[in-house]
């Protein structure tokens, strides 16, 4: 911990990797593991474009569960230390692979949503965004005004990052001397890729995870083993003093 806060220190320029994990104590259920998301529903039936074409009202009624935990779900200490850091002029970005918002919802501005938003809904015939709250969800299929059929505005299977998110996540990957990786399994690419490419060009990595990942052996400088809240409240805290 002391070792990762002097980094933090002397680094010019920190960005954060984020995944499920980090938003695992705002009580959102991660993808893979135990319990995890993956477990009760195949992905490939459920997340992925070609399925939801097939079958819009089956994904959207599997949606729902996980709609309502979303919607509930508050920012974890781990969102605050991050936002803090952010304020404190430490952190520089957060690319993020969840769509839950809650990274923002703590007070971060620099946020890249690299697999999208569930805070919006996307049209796949105009492509025209709404806000969540906008479109009546209780009536299967939401459709829009064009009649075309309403998603998610997040990554599924078979669709490509958005261009706008993949430019600047390599923009900061490529700037950045020091990456926090925090609460992802690292198995998904391309989001899986840019700690290596941020490795490759010279930049430490800190990891923190419950267990280890198959970064940890590789590129990892150092591993902060344990739950994200007590992780980051105790960097946190060392930066402070
Ligand atoms: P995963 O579910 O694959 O991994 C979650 C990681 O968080 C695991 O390595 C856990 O050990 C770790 N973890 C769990 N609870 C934690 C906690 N409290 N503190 C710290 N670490 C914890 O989630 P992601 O890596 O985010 O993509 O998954 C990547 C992508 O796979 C997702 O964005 C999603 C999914 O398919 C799309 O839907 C496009």
């Amino acid at each position: 911990m002391e070792q990762a806060a002097r980094l933090i220190r002397f680094s010019k320029y920190t960005i954060a990797l984020t995944g499920a994990g980090i938003s695992a104590e705002s009580g959102i259920p991660t993808f893979r593991g135990h319990q995890g998301l993956w477990e009760r529903y195949d992905p490939m039936e459920y997340a992925s474009i070609g399925s939801f074409i097939e079958d819009p009202e089956k994904v959207w009624k599997a949606l729902y569960e996980l709609d309502e935990i979303m919607q509930k779900a508050r920012p974890n200490p781990a969102h605050f230390a991050l936002a803090e850091l952010e304020k404190m002029g430490y952190l520089k970005a957060i690319i993020t692979q969840n769509v839950d918002g809650l990274h923002q919802a703590a007070g971060s501005k620099n946020v890249i949503e690299f697999h999208g938003s569930a805070k919006r809904l996307i049209c796949l015939n105009c492509g025209r965004v709404y806000q969540r709250e906008e479109i009546d969800t209780s009536v299967l299929v939401p459709r829009c005004k064009c009649n075309g059929l309403l998603k998610p505005d997040v990554v599924f299977f078979g669709e490509p990052i958005p261009e706008k998110a993949m430019e600047l996540a390599n923009q900061e990957v490529d700037a950045c001397d020091l990456m926090l990786v925090i609460g992802t399994s690292a198995e998904v690419v391309p989001a899986s890729i840019l700690p290596w490419e941020a490795k490759r060009s010279g930049a430490k990595i800190i990891e923190v995870n419950l267990s280890p990942t198959n970064l940890t052996d590789e590129i990892t400088d150092i591993f902060l083993q344990g739950p994200a809240t007590k992780v980051l409240t105790s960097l946190l805290k060392k930066m402070t003093v």
